[in-house]
């Protein structure tokens, strides 16, 4: 069983309700608090929702585990080991967060920031004690994606670093240890991806429907099998090198957002929380779409899973 016992939660938005239901099922007492009642009353049902999930995840578990709900930010601190921070990805906001945490907590509880790319030693530059600042940067949905980046800063403690490993093995997940650079490393290989697709849609190469299925049945299903440097072992460096030395070259390496994206902002399609962007939804299309998905996740990473264990 875990040594950290008592976590809270600090913003219950998107990623918070379900990194809460995920730390619970091993047995962890969660506390979770928003500045929003709106957004700590809706993570109820998203937290509910996390569980059912983890439950057909057949996700590790331990007993003694809860989940309970503050509008106050010094009781749901208090008494805590660790705290995971998902306010907005702002970094006056998170230093202002991070300046209570240290008023209200022990000097050694780990403070864990789920930054999708500040750098952790600009969100501990206000911090009295940096050594225990750490990111621990979940992938959405947290509750199903079995990875977290784990960064330290410059003055994170290599202990820190230790103990966060190894609460994130004991939910079951992977950790990835990677030194501090913008977007850390799963977004910048995401945005990689993402600039090629749009631009290749940009030019009237191939359509959104038919560079989704490229993607999905190409590189996406390969690689959710093995991994870009297997893969490179698996092909071999003679014909990367061929490859590579002529298309390099003709990659997109623009430094501005796609014009697709920036019209569809314009236009007010924002995606499916606007009903449309690059695709249009009904709200029972919406509904299906994210039952579908959510049980997609399930199955695939059971059979991943599944595999990994068998090939050890
Ligand atoms: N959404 C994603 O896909 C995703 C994935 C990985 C990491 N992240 C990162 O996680 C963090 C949270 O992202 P999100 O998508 O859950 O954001 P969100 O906007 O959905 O939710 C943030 C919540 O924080 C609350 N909040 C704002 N200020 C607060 C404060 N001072 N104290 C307590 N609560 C406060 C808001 O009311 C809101 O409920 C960000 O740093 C983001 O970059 C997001």
């Amino acid at each position: 069983m875990t040594e950290f016992k008592r976590v809270a939660v600090i913003g219950t938005g998107t990623m918070g309700p379900g990194m809460g239901a995920t730390l619970a099922r091993i047995g962890i007492d969660v506390a979770m608090y928003d500045v929003s009642a709106e957004a700590l009353e809706r993570a109820k049902g998203m937290v509910g929702m996390a569980e059912g999930v983890l439950d057909r995840l057949e996700a590790p578990s331990a007993p003694g585990g809860s989940v309970s709900y503050h509008d106050d930010l010094a009781a749901a601190l208090e008494g805590r080991d660790m705290v995971l921070e998902a306010i907005p990805e702002r970094l006056e906001l998170k230093h202002e967060i991070f300046k209570q945490f240290e008023q209200h907590c022990a000097p050694d509880t780990v403070l864990a920031s789920n930054t999708s790319g500040i750098p952790i030693t600009a969100i501990a530059e206000v911090c009295d004690h940096p050594e225990r600042v750490i990111g621990n940067h979940w992938s959405n949905p947290p509750h199903l994606i079995p990875m977290i980046e784990v960064i330290p800063g410059e003055k994170t403690s290599q202990e820190v670093l230790e103990r966060t490993c190894t609460l994130v093995r004991e939910i079951g997940y992977h950790p990835v240890v990677e030194k501090e650079v913008p977007g850390f490393v799963e977004n910048r290989v995401l945005y990689a991806i993402m600039r090629e697709c749009l631009d290749l849609v940009d030019r009237g190469i191939v359509s959104p429907e038919a560079l989704d299925l490229n993607v999905r049945w190409g590189i996406g299903y390969k690689l959710a099998v093995i991994g870009p440097m297997a893969l490179l072992d698996m092909a071999g460096m003679d014909i990367y090198n061929a490859v590579g030395s002529y298309l390099n070259k003709d990659l997109c390496n623009r430094d501005d957002v796609s014009s697709t994206i920036q019209d569809l902002i314009a236009e007010g399609r924002l995606g499916m929380k606007t009903g449309g962007g690059l695709f249009d939804y009904t709200p029972e299309q919406i509904d299906e779409l994210r039952k579908q998905r959510a049980a997609a996740f399930v199955t695939v990473r059971k059979a991943i899973e599944a595999s990994d264990a068998k090939a050890g």
